[in-house]
């Protein structure tokens, strides 16, 4: 891509992850995943298996272990091209650690003390909060500033870490100058949340002690659709999407996701199934999610068995990303006054 000076054009970046913590749920596939696919063209992407993340929560070793190739493997899966994006394990570019640490001292405590997440997880694991589950959003920060991202594709419930993203890196810039880019939360509109099957106003979550809550995108076809056609609805008996009506949240949801598998909009679907009852509407539902899913299952059997391949782009991706890293971190070392070179 060219300008009129011949002066090479900057792609703008785009940074986002997954972190690998248990198996990979169709919320995380329509919020985050199946939105990269679309940028990879068009911008400069790095995406990343988010294993620090993870571990602000107890994991199983072999466990958090196998998830993030698994993850890798259904990155590839489901359309990321690793010859134009950069994939990698975050745990591979010490750099996260690093900035991480500089950024802990340009944080507020009461700051941190306000995100909902952090709220939501000491409620949860209440005989674990530590200071990592505490930090999070500073780790998040740090990933997003070390690649210079302008865009940060992420669902609903990660608006907020953006939000503090962008505060701590103005006030570093405040005080330093331009160090680091602004990023931008790039949100999709429908589908951007994927709710609980079981508790639709709450989102879906893999950690969700009740599995029928959750579609896994490992799940059996069989298991996909019978846990669609065992969602929470309501006993109105009207397919209807009204959005800010929580009496409804289970249709709403179920019309998100029958709206991003084919392609429609949430209140086009509602309209293809007027007057229809709620069996056939969900057996329609859970077509739609295995047809979708199937093509990408296929490919991640293929993939997730060639263990080579999947080394050799998590190597070159790690090697590229500290490239790229480095760079934003040797700054911040010289302007925060530590000796260099
Ligand atoms: N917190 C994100 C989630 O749970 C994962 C994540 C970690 C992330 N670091 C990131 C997403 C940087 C985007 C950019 O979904």
């Amino acid at each position: 891509m060219e300008n009129q000076n011949n002066a090479p054009e900057r792609k703008k970046r785009v940074f986002s992850g997954v972190q690998p913590s248990g198996t990979i749920t169709l919320g995380n596939y329509i919020g985050a995943i199946k939105n990269w696919v679309a940028l990879q063209d068009q911008y400069d992407c790095t995406f990343a298996m988010m294993d620090m993340h993870s571990i602000t929560v107890r994991q199983t070793p072999a466990e958090l272990r196998k998830h993030t190739l698994e993850l890798l493997a259904l990155y590839i899966a489901c359309g990321i091209d690793p010859e134009k994006c950069t994939l990698f394990i975050q745990s591979h570019n010490s750099a996260h650690a690093e900035l991480a640490w500089v950024l802990n001292c340009f944080t507020y405590m009461g700051e941190l003390q306000r995100m909902t997440q952090f709220k939501d997880k000491s409620a949860k694991h209440a005989d674990n909060i530590n200071a990592g589950l505490f930090t999070y959003p500073v780790l998040m920060a740090a990933d997003i500033l070390l690649y210079q991202a302008d865009c940060v594709p992420v669902g609903k419930d990660q608006m907020q870490h953006i939000e503090i993203c962008r505060d701590i890196a103005q006030r570093f810039n405040a005080i330093y100058g331009n160090v680091f880019t602004i990023p931008e939360g790039l949100m999709v509109k429908s589908g951007a949340k994927i709710m609980s099957l079981q508790e639709p106003t709450k989102k879906m979550s893999k950690s969700d002690a009740n599995p029928k809550a959750f579609i896994s995108m490992m799940d059996d076809f069989s298991v996909i659709a019978k846990k669609i056609k065992s969602a929470v609805t309501d006993s109105e008996a009207v397919i209807e999407y009204r959005p800010d009506d929580d009496a409804k949240a289970g249709v709403n949801n179920l019309l998100s996701i029958m709206a991003v598998m084919t392609g429609s909009t949430p209140e086009q679907v509602a309209k293809d199934f007027e007057g229809q009852g709620y069996g056939t509407f969900k057996a329609a539902v859970a077509d739609a999610v295995v047809e979708g899913i199937r093509p990408i299952r296929a490919e991640y059997d293929r993939i997730i068995k060639d263990k080579a391949y999947l080394q050799d782009i998590y190597r070159s991706g790690a090697e590229s990303a500290h490239r790229m890293a480095s760079r934003t971190l040797k700054k911040v070392y010289k302007k925060v006054g530590f000796v260099i070179d």
